[in-house]
């Protein structure tokens, strides 16, 4: 079976040394000296400042809009946050999950990302937020949501479980934003088998994060603020600083993939345009085809060769149930129901990858 993604395993050798330090250390958790490690590397690898690891990237969000006080559990006022009805469950639940009401504003049709045109309409007074995505990777209009989000006193916490190793004109994306949130879900390319991280503006930020991601504690006798367990545990940091020494190669192995399906896909069906300004870390490869007919066909004839292909993402969430919405946005929901990722990971060999691109132009006969 050809899975749509596969967890990179990295150098057992490699793996081992440092779990070897964690059995001489005696040391699991609680910002432990691999968790040290891996932070400090990670930001220089990034280009960023303030970066804070966590156990998930769900919890990496909650943790966002906690510290930047998107929820006020004091006040216990209503809150809303303007968000993308295009990405995964994660970024609308968890919002929910805190108790702020997500506001769906429609996509771009052709960046799949926040239309910046739509927010300012879907502002009232209960707004706090915006939680953008950078979907795939591709960079959302960084400055028209900032613009927005300074002239109506809106925090942004950008999601960008996708956008690992993105940079944008030339510096990491995770610099815009109050907050920007990663994934390192173990299908993620860069990954620590469950884990995530919050790259804040402010130092602090950062800091308040530490507490609460720490039971709210902020000495052996003090508890300052209400908080959570969202800690990464040493071996979570020991996979993904394994998991870093082999990026390069990671990287390369996916632009390849990445590029010989654009190559012979690309001009026939609809890819995502990508923002000019950023270099792109090939994580997916999403294709929208002409009707939802034709991508059930696709997806149908991959399976019948053991091939999986993922509806990513479907159902546009603003028609998930729970959210009790009666109007939807009407281009989230026709790419969402038109769109399929392809297979892309590292080890994915060129035969397969042909036979794919095969069976695509066989099913819609382009
Ligand atoms: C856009 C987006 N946000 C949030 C998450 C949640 O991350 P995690 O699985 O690490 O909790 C994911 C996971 O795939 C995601 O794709």
């Amino acid at each position: 079976m050809i899975p749509v993604t596969k967890p990179y395993l990295p150098n057992r050798e490699k793996l081992n040394q440092y779990i070897d330090g964690i059995y001489e250390r005696n040391w699991l958790t609680n910002n432990g000296p691999l968790l040290q490690e891996l932070t400090g590397r990670l930001e220089k690898y990034l280009g960023v400042e303030n970066l804070l690891l966590v156990s998930n990237g769900t919890l990496a969000l909650q943790i966002a809009y906690r510290t930047l006080g998107i929820t006020d559990f004091q006040t216990r006022e209503t809150s809303e946050a303007i968000t993308t009805p295009f990405t995964f469950i994660a970024t609308a639940s968890s919002l929910k999950w805190e108790g702020v009401e997500p506001v769906f504003s429609d996509i771009d049709p052709k960046t799949w990302c926040l239309d910046p045109a739509q927010i300012e309409s879907k502002i009232t007074p209960q707004t706090k937020a915006i939680v953008p995505v950078h979907v795939f990777g591709n960079a959302c209009d960084v400055e028209a949501i900032d613009n927005i989000a300074q002239r109506y006193d809106l925090k942004v916490i950008y999601d960008a479980a996708h956008a690992f190793g993105v940079s944008y004109k030339g510096q990491s994306l995770l610099n815009y934003g109050d907050a920007s949130t990663l994934s390192f879900h173990a299908t993620k390319l860069f990954h620590s088998i469950e884990g995530g991280a919050i790259v804040f503006k402010s130092k602090q930020d950062l800091e308040r994060a530490k507490q609460i991601i720490n039971f709210g504690i902020s000495g052996p006798d003090n508890i300052d603020t209400l908080g959570i367990n969202a800690k990464m545990n040493e071996f979570q940091a020991a996979m993904g600083l394994s998991v870093l020494d082999e990026l390069e190669s990671n990287f390369t192995f996916r632009a390849e993939i990445w590029n010989n399906y654009a190559g012979s896909l690309g001009s026939n069906y609809q890819l995502q345009k990508l923002n000019p300004e950023i270099q792109y870390n090939y994580a997916y490869f999403p294709i929208v085809f002409d009707t939802t007919e034709q991508a059930l066909q696709v997806l149908n004839m991959l399976k019948e060769n053991n091939i999986i292909a993922r509806r990513y993402f479907f159902p546009s969430l603003d028609t998930v149930d729970y959210f009790q919405l009666e109007h939807y946005q009407p281009i989230s929901k026709d790419i969402a129901s038109r769109i399929l990722c392809l297979p892309v990971y590292y080890g994915l060999d060129t035969e397969t990858q042909n036979t794919i691109i095969t069976l695509i132009k066989k099913a819609v006969m382009k």
